[in-house]
């Protein structure tokens, strides 16, 4: 016999025009179509709508279809110490710990000299994708007989980029047909400076397509052939390999003592940490993601895009064929040498940077870098971040840390009172917290 467990389903009609609609009419057929007319379920929408209606426009305008806002926490690190610079990092995040280990890993290596980060290759890169099934050669002797007009092509687009010293820096043709049959790339470089790039890139590629396209059905070879290149899609990457910084932190063994540990053994507990990351991808996927915690942190708050970050440095971590860390540990006559390189087109200038309120004041904080300073900033953060979590992992372990953090989240939940939160905030300094701990502390506290 088949048993089947039915949940009341709420059938909602498809809707046309709703990107025409007003806000209040989206929120009206929302609220028609799913929430049974539960006022509640509306009212809190209105309760995250800015005052300041300009504000609220400007956040309305972001993307289609907006209904009202997510917050995120707008944290700060302070005491990051960075080619002798001293920096406050801003962060956004959701995760308890995050801000907090950034901190106190800020802390711990101010005190040892701090961290060093370096700028290597700044070249970001797009790619025109092309089907071709004629002859290789045909299609070389094309290119380059053609180069110059394609790199001609975009002069009006690139104007001001060269101005500043930017720009499309090569073309080249690539044959890719040993991966996929007829696939041929036309792999354009290009410097964009302090901005991310995106745009910039995407319609310079696109400019380059145009042109090629009409060139090859100009050229005699390809007409004698009648057969000719098809450009299938012209896009950016957000793969950008030549596009790296370096951050590290180094210290003698010594000077790593900590309360339950010697330096010795933290150090080589440490390296053996970053090693297994290295070898089992199991280890390194979490591994990395505790990089990310610190990355996209900075990334979001700086009005970057984190999803082009996220893709370009797991493709990274997997470059050698098998994902492994993005950090490298080991120690060097006595010296321990903790370090990160990581691709990263991060953009200062465009986009949200200087659109959200929030993103400029984020850039205020940090001195107003550009985008190779901002480069060495979020590489930092990265590494501190795994500085924290490692360490915590190789000692205490993650948990002691994370749910002292997450004591709040679980007061809040149970909607303690201020006088509740005071007590319990002292008697779990002392306590471990855990989720059943915490709500029977609370249930004393309340009997
Ligand atoms: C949690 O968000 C991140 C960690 O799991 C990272 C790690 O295991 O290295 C703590």
């Amino acid at each position: 016999m088949v048993y089947l467990q039915f949940k009341t389903q709420i059938m909602a009609q498809p809707v046309s025009g709703f990107s025409k609609m007003t806000k209040t009419e989206k929120i009206e057929w929302l609220s028609n179509s799913y929430f049974e007319n539960d006022s509640k379920a509306i009212e809190v929408l209105k309760r995250y709508w800015n005052d300041d209606t300009s504000l609220q426009k400007l956040h309305d305008d972001f993307i289609e279809n907006t209904i009202t806002n997510y917050y995120l926490p707008f944290g700060v690190a302070p005491n990051f110490l960075i080619n002798g610079i001293l920096y406050t990092i801003p962060m956004v995040t959701e995760e308890s710990s995050v801000v907090a280990a950034a901190s106190n890993a800020a802390k711990f290596w101010l005190k040892r000299g701090g961290f060093k980060a370096e700028v290597i290759s700044t070249e970001k890169n797009g790619q025109i994708h092309l089907d071709f099934f004629g002859d290789t050669t045909l299609l070389k002797q094309f290119f380059a007989e053609t180069k110059p007009k394609l790199i001609e092509s975009v002069e009006d687009i690139q104007k001001n980029m060269k101005q500043r010293g930017g720009g499309l820096l090569d073309i080249t043709l690539i044959d890719s047909s040993d991966k996929l049959e007829g696939y041929y790339q036309l792999h354009c470089t290009f410097e964009t400076l302090d901005a991310m790039g995106a745009n910039f890139i995407n319609s310079c590629l696109e400019e380059i397509a145009r042109t090629f396209e009409t060139l090859t059905h100009n050229y005699d070879g390809f007409k004698n052939e009648n057969i000719y290149p098809e450009v299938v899609m012209s896009i950016l990457s957000n793969y950008v390999p030549n596009c790296l910084v370096s951050a590290s932190v180094e210290c003698e063994i010594n000077q790593l003592d900590q309360k339950d540990i010697k330096g010795k053994a933290f150090a080589e507990k440490f390296v053996r940490a970053v090693a297994i990351a290295k070898a089992e991808t199991k280890r390194a996927v979490t591994h990395n993601k505790g990089i990310m915690n610190g990355i996209d942190a900075v990334v979001l708050a700086t009005g970057n895009d984190f999803r082009a970050i996220e893709a370009g440095i797991h493709a990274f971590a997997g470059k050698e064929g098998n994902y492994s860390s993005l950090t490298d540990a080991k120690i060097d006559n006595g010296v321990f040498k903790f370090s990160i390189e990581i691709p990263l087109a991060l953009g200062t200038v465009g986009g949200l940077t200087s659109l959200h309120p929030l993103s400029k004041f984020a850039f205020q904080l940090l001195q107003k870098p550009n985008a190779k300073e901002l480069m060495k900033i979020v590489a930092v953060a990265g590494l501190a971040q795994n500085f924290g979590a490692i360490r915590s992992l190789v000692t205490t372990g993650i948990q002691k840390g994370h749910m002292k953090m997450h004591l709040m989240n679980i007061l809040n939940q149970m909607e303690a009172t201020s006088a509740e939160k005071e007590k319990a905030i002292i008697h779990f300094k002392e306590n471990t917290v855990t989720h059943s701990d915490v709500i029977k502390f609370l249930e004393n506290l309340r009997t």
